[in-house]
């Protein structure tokens, strides 16, 4: 069953968006050469519980922090720590959900740190654009399929893997609803959208393979050939003719 949000749900997710949003901004501002993935987490829990809201990746299945910080080879799931100091070069993925009132949002942004290879930037410009080919498919009427056949298609015309063991999700009073959301599939098939239906789209593309396995931490994902990932992630309403996102769209920032 896919969950149809009342407008006060909707307008406490639009606050755990904009917790998010703020969250994902102050530790891009925070990115640089030799802070530690340990100190990025604690200045989100602290905005996050700040705001009123609770980082909900902090004990979600024994997950040990409030964020998701994923770097290089690691496509999601890394685990901040005070051992792991960002380089030059690196880019990162910050993952954050917020919880405000009982209603999660879900976005995750990834970085440069300093100045980055043509290569990483090339895989990082068209992540981000895949995001947006594959919401532009969210409108009510449309399938699941529609958005995962736009990211796949987009992805394979430049040459990225697209992860297929992750996907997308349905979100709400839980951090994952249903429907799934992959990022590859079929026109015209899966779960129709309706207006109020909130949903992340998170494509997860690769320089190389899309094949992935997971570290011996039983959380961080790594791409099978250690080539570099990327991951953008919105959550964002259906509305009436097409979607609003509830994570701020920093698309002119
Ligand atoms: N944004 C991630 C997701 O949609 C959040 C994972 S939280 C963690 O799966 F606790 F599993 F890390
Ligand atoms: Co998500």
């Amino acid at each position: 069953m896919i969950s149809i949000k009342s407008d006060y749900e909707i307008s406490l997710m639009k606050i755990a968006g904009n917790i998010v949003y703020e969250t994902i901004k102050l530790v891009g501002e925070n990115i640089k050469p030799g802070i530690t993935t340990y100190d990025l987490d604690k200045i989100a829990e602290d905005y996050i519980r700040g705001r009123g809201a609770i980082p909900s990746c902090l004990g979600y299945q024994g997950f040990p922090a409030s964020i998701c910080t994923s770097i290089n080879d690691e496509v999601v799931h890394g685990i901040p720590s005070k051992k792991r100091k960002l380089k030059e070069g690196d880019i990162i993925d910050i993952d954050v959900v917020a919880c405000y009132k009982g209603y999660h949002a879900d976005a995750s942004k990834t970085f440069a740190v300093g100045k980055i290879s043509e290569d990483k930037q090339y895989l990082l410009e068209y992540t981000e654009k895949a995001l947006y080919i594959g919401l532009d498919q969210v409108k009510p009427g449309n399938r699941i399929g529609d958005i995962g056949y736009a990211i796949e298609n987009y992805a394979k015309k430049h040459k990225l893997g697209v992860v297929r063991e992750l996907c997308g999700h349905g979100i709400g009073s839980s951090m994952h609803e249903s429907p799934d959301i992959p990022n590859f599939g079929e026109k015209g098939t899966g779960p129709v959208l309706k207006e109020g239906m909130v949903i992340a789209v998170e494509p997860m593309l690769n320089y190389g393979t899309e094949k992935v396995f997971m570290l011996d931490n039983d959380w961080t994902i790594v791409t099978g050939d250690r080539k570099p990932s990327a991951h953008f992630e919105h959550t964002v309403v259906v509305t009436k003719d097409g979607y609003e996102i509830l994570t701020g769209d920093d698309r002119n920032e």
